[in-house]
């Protein structure tokens, strides 16, 4: 069974994981205990119950914010003209043994689950998230992000109005 757990050194072997960026690697290996430590930002991973040391794929988030100019013309309605409150996917990625069967959309889920949770208690009104090349955007896309107006590699999904 597929599990989200947040990052715990002592369980998951960050050395063992690639994904083929050496930059996200090595942000799980050398900085991502320390930032979620100093409360830069938590660090989720997935994995297997069955093999639970392996990590499937992770990613980070953290409190941001956006200007709301950056948002399309018909999302920037009714929304305050000062920057609005955001949540920041700073990193995410899925190990290279495991691409391409499902753990990126899982993570994606994971993450928009978890900024649905935290909103109740602090409000944020999208999840935005920095693409480091056209393929990552592309991704992105694929699950409805959208692109900022003053930035191609930003993007942002809205999460939504409250009933
Ligand atoms: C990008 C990444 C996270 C995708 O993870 P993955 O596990 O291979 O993706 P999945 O198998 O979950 O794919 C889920 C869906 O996204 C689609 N998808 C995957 N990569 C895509 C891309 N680059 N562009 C468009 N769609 C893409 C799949 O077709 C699939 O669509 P479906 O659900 O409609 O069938 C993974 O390739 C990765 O870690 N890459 C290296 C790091 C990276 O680029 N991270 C992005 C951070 S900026």
């Amino acid at each position: 069974m597929i599990e989200e757990q947040a990052l715990d050194p002592a369980r998951h072997d960050r050395k063992g994981f690639s994904c083929g960026v050496t930059e996200l690697d090595e942000y799980l290996q050398r900085f991502a205990i320390q930032q979620s430590k100093k409360g830069v930002s938590v660090v989720r991973v997935l994995i297997d119950t069955n093999l639970p040391a392996e990590i499937l794929g992770y990613y980070s988030l953290s409190a941001a914010q956006i200007d709301v100019n950056a948002l399309t013309e018909a999302d920037q309605k009714q929304l305050p003209r000062y920057p609005v409150p955001c949540f920041r996917i700073g990193r995410l990625a899925c190990s290279i043994s495991h691409q391409g069967r499902g753990i990126g959309k899982l993570l994606i889920g994971c993450a928009v689950t978890r900024c649905l949770e935290a909103r109740k208690q602090v409000a944020a009104y999208a999840l935005i998230v920095d693409a480091k090349d056209v393929r990552a955007k592309a991704f992105y896309k694929h699950y409805g992000f959208k692109t900022c107006l003053d930035s191609p590699m930003t993007l942002y999904l809205a999460l939504g109005v409250d009933k």
